[in-house]
């Protein structure tokens, strides 16, 4: 059971953080799933982190109703790539439109299961976000693909690794090339993992068994 203090109005009639007043924020239609606009802690470090570490180019799995975009493209200048199944017809294909008004040319948006999509994706990013499927494949395909495309001293976060399915992909993901810097988002509620990709070799490079 979630605490009074943490759950925020589902309205989201809330100013995302004490430094900005969104208006975008209070545009976003209602959301038919989780997301992190419901918690000031999550609100909160998401926003702090990426205005810490200003990436230019960001992608998430995940757009649901907006509310991680907002945040992302509030704290930063960085354009924005969202990949999302865009079932939820009420509130996920509206939210582009919205993102297009408020940062022009800032937010793309690709629609459909993200362990498809995200195969064609190669352009470099500085800042990842893994909320979309909470399943252990559709995470631990996220992570590989979002791993490829991460510059250097880029940044994945992942949301809800408390969630077994999750928990066990972030687990199983090789994270040899990678600082963990969770630390930095321990005020998160629930679990989140942060991770900074430090190294672009690994230390014992994986050889075919076909080779003798
Ligand atoms: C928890 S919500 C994301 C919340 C959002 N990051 C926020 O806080 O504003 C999860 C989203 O992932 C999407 N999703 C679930 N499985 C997916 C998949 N396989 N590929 C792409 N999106 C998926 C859902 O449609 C949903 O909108």
């Amino acid at each position: 059971m979630k605490k009074n203090d943490e759950r925020i109005n589902e309205n989201i009639k809330v100013i995302p953080t004490n430094k900005i007043d969104s208006t975008a924020w209070r545009e976003l239609p209602y959301a038919e799933e989780g997301h992190v606009g419901k918690y000031k802690n999550k609100i909160k470090t998401i926003y702090d982190v990426v205005e810490k570490y200003q990436p230019k180019v960001s992608a998430q799995t995940g757009l649901n109703a907006g509310h991680s975009a907002v945040l992302i493209l509030e704290a930063s200048d960085t354009v924005l790539h969202s990949f999302d199944l865009g079932h939820h017809l009420n509130s996920t294909p509206l939210v582009h439109g919205i993102l297009e008004k408020y940062y022009p040319n800032r937010h793309y948006y690709v629609e459909g299961d993200s362990k498809k999509t995200l195969k064609n994706f190669d352009t470099k990013i500085d800042f990842a976000m893994v909320d979309g499927g909470h399943d252990y494949d559709s995470c631990l395909q996220d992570i590989i693909n979002f791993d490829r495309c991460l510059n250097l001293n880029g940044l994945m976060l992942i949301d809800d690794v408390h969630q077994g399915p999750v928990g066990n992909a972030v687990n199983d993901f090789n994270w040899e090339l990678y600082d963990d810097i969770s630390e930095e988002v321990k005020d998160y509620h629930g679990l989140a993992k942060l991770f900074i990709k430090k190294r672009t070799e690994h230390r014992f490079p994986i050889i075919s068994s076909d080779v003798v």
